[in-house]
This record gives structure tokens, sequence and C-alpha cells, in this order.
């Protein structure tokens, strides 16, 4: 039986780390056109590079949920991918070893001049924006900002997972980001059945065969039967 599990901010909510679009979400406080966009980082990347200096001391500092936990163990015993929208490593972190991100990883660096991309966890970066330790060329963040298109490997493999598999799991998003929010109805096409844990309704629920309103954990401890 396979599973495929795709997540959003949510799962990370229960670490600590804020969601986008929640009360508290993170773009509640600062305008994205700011911040995430190549615009942004081309008018003032020292300013891109504060705010995600910040972000990733806070998750740097959070550990991973209970939820995350359950998918690394789920992972060891059964046939089950993870696809996710978030870039904080947590994932990695709670010891899932198949990760797809779409949206990259905060912890990796790519140099816009030599194209060259590698991990660097220092927190904070000194020196902002940081330089390219190959070339010496401007750095950014590895991840997928507004506007970009995601890694294309990626996206063709979580398409494939979600064509493919029989249980759908749609875990802590607000399915409003494309092209993510279409693998869940990806996978419902295929005949997959799609369950969904998020405490509030998104457009996924009315397609989902079963949509609970709890949180990540509480949610999958509920259905970790089902799988
Ligand atoms: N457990 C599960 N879900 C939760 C929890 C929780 N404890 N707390 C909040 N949620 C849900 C919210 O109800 C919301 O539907 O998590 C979802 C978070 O939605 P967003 O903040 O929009 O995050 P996400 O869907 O991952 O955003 C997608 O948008 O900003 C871009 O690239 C960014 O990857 C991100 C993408």
């Amino acid at each position: 039986m396979r599973i495929v599990v795709l997540t959003g901010a949510g799962i990370s909510a229960e670490s600590g780390v804020p969601t986008f679009r929640g009360k508290e979400g993170l773009w509640r406080k600062y305008d994205p056109r700011d911040l995430a966009t190549p615009e942004a980082f081309r008018r003032d990347p020292k300013v891109v590079w504060e705010w995600y200096n910040w972000r990733r001391e806070m998750i740097a500092k959070a550990q991973p949920s209970e939820a995350h936990r359950i998918l690394a163990e789920l992972e060891r015993r059964r046939d089950l991918r993870i696809i996710t929208q978030n870039v904080d490593g947590l994932h990695q972190r709670a010891g899932s070893k198949k990760v797809i991100e779409l949206h990259g990883n905060i912890w990796r660096v790519r140099c816009v001049i030599c194209r060259v991309r590698y991990y660097d966890e220092r927190v904070p970066l000194e020196d902002l924006p940081p330089k390219c330790k190959e070339c010496g060329g401007l750095l950014r963040p590895d991840v997928v900002w507004f506007g970009e298109t995601l890694p294309q490997e990626e996206l063709e493999e979580a398409y494939r997972l979600s064509s493919e598999a029989d249980i759908f799991l749609v875990i802590g998003t607000s399915a409003q980001v494309y092209p993510a929010a279409e693998l869940p109805f990806v996978a419902k096409r295929s005949g997959a059945r799609v369950i969904e844990i998020n405490p509030e309704e998104t457009p996924v629920t009315p397609y989902a065969d079963l949509s609970i309103r709890k949180g990540a954990t509480e949610g999958l401890r509920e259905v970790l039967d089902q799988l």
C-alpha cells in the first residue's frame, strides 16, 4: 500500500515555526513582495537575508514535532513518501530519509553567479549578504520565491507519486499555492483515498474521503490504524 504525504507549514506549527497564512502567519507581519521575491532580493539582498537569518535562527531552535516523528517512523515500516512545501528541513531532522522538497531548503544557499549550491547552516550568517565560497559571488537562499519555477525533477516526481498513491495524506497546508496544491487532486483523480488533517477547512476538504479538523499530531494518531 503506497502512502504519499503532502505537508505544509501546519506540520511545523507544532514545532513552534509560524505558518504563512494563519493568524500568527509570517506573511501577516511582512509583505511577501518585500521579502520572498527575486525583485526584493535584487533591490536589497541584505534586507532579505536579515529576514532569512531570523527565520533560520527560529527554525534552528525548533524541534521536529511528534507529527514529523510519526511520519519518520512510518517511513521505516511502510511504503511511504513525503512531499513537502516546507523549507525548514524538520522532516529530515525527525529522521525521514526520502523527502521531496518542492520549495527548496532554507539551510541551502545558491550562488547567483556560478550557480553552485551547498548547505551553510551557520546561525546567524555574518557579513550579509553572504558571498559564494567558490567564486565570491552573491549567495541567495536556495528556496523557491513567489513567481519562480519549482525544481523540475522534484515536481515531476511529486506528480508521479501522487498519481500512484493508494493513500494520499494532506497535512497542514492551506492548499492555496500551486502547483503543490494540485497534488491532492491528482491523487484523487487517480483513485487514491485522500485524507486531510487540518484544524481549518481548505479547498481540498470537499474532495477528501476523510477530513480531520485537528492538528497534525492528533490527526495522525487518529488515522494511524487506517494506514
Ligand atoms: N496542524 C495541522 N495544520 C495546521 C496546524 C496544525 N497544528 N496549525 C495550522 N495548520 C494549518 C492551517 O489551518 C493552514 O491551513 O496549516 C495551514 C498552513 O497554511 P499556510 O500558512 O498557507 O502554509 P502552506 O500551505 O504550507 O503554504 C504554502 O506558500 O508562502 C508559500 O512557499 C510558501 O510553502 C509555502 C506555501
